[in-house]
């Protein structure tokens, strides 16, 4: 697995990092047997950076994580998790919300450090306490050796980047923004790059959509862009392929030319995140990209900011 360094001397990260949302079964019921096969599968793969949240599955992602985790040496991954959202519409980044939650993932995670930090969906909460409360609060943490990276997370990407820049966080998180179907956050990366920020880029599937299986019935996006990603993965299937493995291969390589850090996929399947890391090692199918790019171009980079669907969760 290729590697990339955080910034500021880190640890080596792997270029694709496993999303463990849906190990609180946001997607679809996972048992712990599945959470732990998928999370071995993964570390035996090489992926070493792992990125939760006490949202997923309200505790339950960051519980079966841990469980997962269990006896496997610290070292060998690199730990993020979030504070600040604590369900579908409760965001709070007071300073005490923020040590406690800490304190909480830290024991579901059964361990004694995260190595980074992130304020969950900024965009959503309350932009002036986050910047008065949760940041100083993770800036401590940091200056105390607690978490080694501040970061923040969301989906729109203007207020991550001045948000980002202003504040001087270290790391990035934007989700659905760089894939197949919508790529905006490519020139943002490179601008956050150029002031040593760390961007991850979570959900390069979409949050389903582009799967054979197409997106969950949450999913926030318009039933145009549905209805085109189902065409493009038909195409896919009818070619043979997969359209996840076309979109994991895209996501990596132009993730490359972007300066993105790493890029998180989200899987509760050992044989779901064997093919993603299987698919970096095959040359991309060039002509069906071409066939797809077609597919997806009415709807490219119509996000749900832009088109909205009917409604959704406001991120995952
Ligand atoms: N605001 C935020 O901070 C934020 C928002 C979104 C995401 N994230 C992070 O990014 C991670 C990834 O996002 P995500 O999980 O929501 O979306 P995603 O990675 O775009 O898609 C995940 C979905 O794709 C499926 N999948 C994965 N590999 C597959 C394969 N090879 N073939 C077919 N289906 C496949 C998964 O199903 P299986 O489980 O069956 O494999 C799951 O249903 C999250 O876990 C989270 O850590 C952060």
């Amino acid at each position: 697995m290729q590697t990339t360094r955080l910034p500021h001397d880190g640890p080596e990260i792997s270029v694709l990092a496993l999303g463990a949302a849906s190990l609180g079964s946001v997607y679809s019921e996972v048992s712990q047997a599945n959470a732990d096969a998928t999370v071995q599968t993964a570390l035996g793969l090489g992926v070493s950076l792992i990125d939760v949240a006490p949202y997923y599955g309200l505790t339950k992602a960051e519980t079966a994580l841990g469980l997962a985790l269990q006896g496997v040496e610290r070292s060998r991954y690199t730990l993020a998790t979030k504070v600040g959202r604590y369900g579908d519409k409760a965001w709070d980044f007071s300073r005490d919300a923020t040590l406690r939650s800490l304190g909480e993932s830290l024991g579901r995670l059964k361990c004694g450090h995260v190595d980074v930090l992130q304020c969950h969906d900024i965009e959503h909460g309350d932009l002036k306490q986050l910047v008065d409360e949760a940041l100083p609060a993770l800036r401590e943490l940091k200056a105390q050796g607690v978490i080694r990276y501040v970061g923040i997370t969301g989906y729109d990407l203007a207020v991550l980047e001045k948000i980002a820049v202003e504040q001087q966080v270290d790391t990035v998180m934007a989700y659905c923004s760089f894939t197949m179907q919508d790529q905006r956050l490519g020139p943002v990366a490179q601008r956050l790059k150029s002031h040593d920020i760390a961007v991850f880029n979570a959900s390069p599937l979409g949050m389903g959509l582009l799967t054979r299986k197409g997106p969950p019935d949450w999913h926030p996006g318009h039933e145009t862009v549905h209805k085109a990603a189902a065409e493009a993965a038909r195409i896919c299937a009818e070619a043979g392929s997969d359209i996840s493995r076309l979109a994991v291969q895209w996501a990596l390589q132009k993730a490359a030319e972007q300066g993105i850090a790493s890029t998180v996929i989200g899987s509760s399947s050992a044989v779901n995140m064997s093919d993603n890391v299987a698919a970096l090692n095959v040359p991309i199918d060039a002509e069906l990209l071409a066939r797809v790019e077609a597919v997806l171009a009415p709807v490219r980079d119509l996000g749900w900011d832009v088109l909205p669907g009917n409604g959704g969760k406001a991120g995952s």
